[in-house]
């Protein structure tokens, strides 16, 4: 697929403080458990050894969410997409010592990774749980939820898919609302139209900062038409 490179990025690339282990991780672990960027389409079935249900995380952060349900859900495979070093690495540790064979990461922008290396109507779920909010009003523009990326995620979802939201900051949930309810390729799965009930998942790190701040959650799902 030919997609021009995007030019504003979602995320800045902190230098923060990596471990020794997360760092032996990047550079022992991440050539079993990761998919190397590149520009061409993936075989989902080949790089997992099998077919099956194929869920793609987006900032998976530390891992909490993507350890969590592939641990739960060994019969679906699961697909990590995060740039943050430290992050990637403490997953990584999480895949091996459970002895994860279901998880498979990707450490590259996600906008590009959906563009160039998913094949369209691959995806059984999209996961996207407390994207960087930018709150500020020059910085909505690095926001990753925009209409087109709506429409790539809406591309890269099998129909039926389902694309999964949370953060905890209201303006960006009222964002999302703004973004997916103009998008011709979602239904919202709330039958009011808004946020759903908050399902069943793990408290992430970002998740729990929020709510020591007395910031109130919103989870929004959305089914690919
Ligand atoms: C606020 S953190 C949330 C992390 C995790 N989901 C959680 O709830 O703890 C947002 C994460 O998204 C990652 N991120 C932002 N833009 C990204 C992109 N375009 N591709 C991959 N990861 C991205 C950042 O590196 C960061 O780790």
């Amino acid at each position: 697929m030919n997609t021009p490179r995007h030019a504003i990025r979602s995320y800045v690339l902190r230098t923060g403080r990596i471990t020794r282990a997360q760092t032996r991780a990047l550079e022992e672990l991440l050539p079993r458990f990761g998919i190397p960027y590149s520009e061409s389409l993936l075989d989902l079935d080949a790089v997992f050894g099998r077919r099956a249900p194929r869920v793609l995380e987006i900032g998976f952060g530390n891992g909490d969410t993507l350890i969590e349900l592939a641990s739960k859900t060994p019969a679906t495979n699961f697909i990590g997409v995060e740039v943050h070093p430290p992050g990637i690495g403490h997953c990584l540790l999480a895949v091996e010592s459970l002895g994860l064979s279901n998880v498979r990461v990707i450490a590259h922008d996600a906008v590009e990774v959906l563009a160039q290396q998913i094949p369209p109507a691959s995806l059984d779920e999209v996961l996207i749980y407390f994207p960087d909010p930018w709150p500020k009003k020059r910085h909505h523009k690095r926001r990753i939820v925009q209409p087109e990326f709506a429409t790539l995620v809406a591309s890269r979802l099998k129909p039926g898919g389902r694309f999964k939201l949370a953060t905890d900051w209201e303006p960006y949930a009222a964002w999302m609302l703004e973004v997916l309810g103009a998008s011709r390729e979602f239904t919202n799965a709330a039958p009011g139209g808004g946020c759903v009930d908050r399902p069943a998942r793990e408290m992430t790190r970002f998740e729990s900062r929020g709510r020591r701040l007395g910031h109130a959650v919103f989870d929004l799902e959305y089914i690919r038409r």
